[in-house]
């Protein structure tokens, strides 16, 4: 049984943003929302957030999130003040519970290691920390002579021998919920900032007897936090070549992994390769053999096997088949399907279309709201005419039919099975199957004209 305490009423006055902290992303997620999916694995019976400085744009991003209580911290009086807020509202029934501290600052923490945490509480103190090289900032980890964790002290108020300790509070923690209790609600705040300190639980804990273990987290970014635009960009970084190396340890072939961007779920099949400077959003899904070429982003996107993306391609929300071959700057929008073999070259826009297996589309071109067949050809400056400036019509091109270039297809229209549209043809109703529809002028010449002539410049 468990409560989650996340603590995030702080300012974050040096990221500089008109935003809370908490709500500014790590690889495409808000930290907060971070540590509330990782705290859910936990299966908490009650989790609570502390919020203070821009909490109602916080309360009303996670609005949804009905497992998420909120409790206003008003003034923020440290990290012990923070975390009373949260245990007076959490019911006594629910006493006999642990509760975990966790920082909607510090995003990266991840499930194994809370879950350890858990299981080193034993009904006592769970702390988790780590040995810095460098320690400044951190409360340190005071130990007695049987490396019994007898207190932390503060950057602030520790002294010359106590600052040489490289072993330091993380600040998460897990402690038995009605100790916790009585423990912060005798907490003081003579201390060098005044403050309520969190950290002054560990000394009544060793003073109450009760046992107290550490233990240290797999990966140096599970512990970091974010208090300026640039911990935020060293964080990104570190974490990306984090999921770069997770990839390439499941046989992904990766450029650059410093060139990496993964922003939600990546799923890649054998012998996949990714180019420098690509973007995955959201749910994106590579069969094997799958080739991105450098700066492409892909968002909620499946790309069947041995299609390749050439360079500068951007895909939303779409799915492609087998062997198919997008791009280079190519601009697939959502709810396009390209069947096995499609082919769609430079500055081609598709939306909302289905194309069938072998068709092409290989240069400048719209193709917005179309039913597409099979072995089509579209030729060069082909428009779907889809918005006639109130409603959206569709275009259906049946199999084999051949498109020329710079034509214009007046949706609702539909080309026939076989049919042929001579270059330049404005179609306005539908084109015959297995025929040449051609819309133009007819083209004449014009015997005996003459270019007109400027007239000679008048000398002054
Ligand atoms: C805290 C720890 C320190 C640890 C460090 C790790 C204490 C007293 N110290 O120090 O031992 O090494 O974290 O980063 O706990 N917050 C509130 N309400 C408050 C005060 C803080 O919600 O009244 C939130 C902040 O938004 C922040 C977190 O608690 O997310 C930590 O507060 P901060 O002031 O940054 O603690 P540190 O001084 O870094
Ligand atoms: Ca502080």
């Amino acid at each position: 049984m468990l409560n989650v305490v996340i603590l995030a009423a702080g300012m974050g006055k040096r990221m500089q943003s008109s935003q809370p902290k908490v709500i500014q992303k790590i690889a495409g997620q808000s930290m907060l929302g971070r540590v509330i999916n990782t705290a859910r694995t936990l299966s908490p019976d009650q989790l609570l957030v502390v919020v203070g400085h821009g909490e109602q744009v916080i309360r009303d991003m996670f609005k949804d999130w009905s497992d998420v209580t909120f409790v206003s911290q008003w003034p923020q009086l440290g990290t012990g003040h923070a975390v009373l807020q949260a245990v007076e509202g959490i019911s006594r029934t629910h006493d006999n519970n642990a509760t975990m501290v966790l920082y909607g600052d510090v995003p990266l923490v991840q499930a194994d290691t809370l879950q350890a945490l858990l299981a080193a509480s034993d009904n006592g103190l769970a702390l988790l920390t780590e040995t810095l090289e460098d320690p400044t900032g951190y409360g340190r980890i005071v130990r007695d002579d049987a490396g019994q964790v007898v207190t932390i002290v503060e950057q602030k108020d520790a002294n010359q021998s106590e600052r040489s300790i490289k072993e330091v509070n993380t600040g998460m923690l897990v402690a038995p919920t009605d100790k916790l209790r009585g423990w912060l609600e005798r907490l003081g705040c003579d201390n060098a900032q005044g403050e309520y300190y969190l950290t002054d639980i560990v000394n009544m804990a060793f003073a109450d007897g009760v046992t107290i273990n550490t233990i240290a987290p797999k990966a140096s970014f599970e512990t970091k936090g974010v208090n300026s635009r640039s911990q935020q960009a060293e964080l990104e970084r570190l974490y990306q070549r984090a999921l770069a190396q997770k990839q390439m340890d499941s046989g992904v072939a990766i450029a650059d992994p410093q060139r990496f961007d993964q922003r939600g779920e990546l799923v890649c099949g054998q012998d996949v390769f990714i180019d420098v400077g690509c973007v995955f959003e959201g749910m994106v899904v590579l069969g094997d053999g799958v080739s991105i070429g450098a700066h492409c982003v892909l968002q909620d996107v499946t790309v069947g096997a041995g299609t390749q993306i050439l360079p500068y391609s951007h895909l939303h929300q779409a799915d492609i088949g087998n062997q198919a071959q997008i791009g280079p700057y190519a601009r697939i929008r959502p709810g396009t399907r390209l069947d096995d073999g499609v082919h769609i070259g430079n500055f081609v826009e598709v939306k909302n279309s289905s194309i069938q297996a072998n068709s092409k589309a290989n240069h400048l071109a719209y193709i917005g709201d179309a039913d597409i067949g099979q072995r089509v050809n579209i030729g060069a400056g082909t428009i779907t005419c889809n918005y006639d400036g109130a409603q959206k019509h569709r275009t259906v091109i049946e199999d084999d039919v051949f498109i020329g270039s710079d034509t214009q297809l007046v949706a609702p229209v539909k080309v026939g099975k076989g049919a042929t549209l001579g270059a330049g043809t404005t179609l306005t109703t539908d084109a015959p199957a297995n025929k040449l529809t051609v819309s133009r002028t007819p083209q004449k010449t014009i015997e005996n004209w003459q270019r007109p002539i400027k007239p000679p410049r008048k000398k002054s």
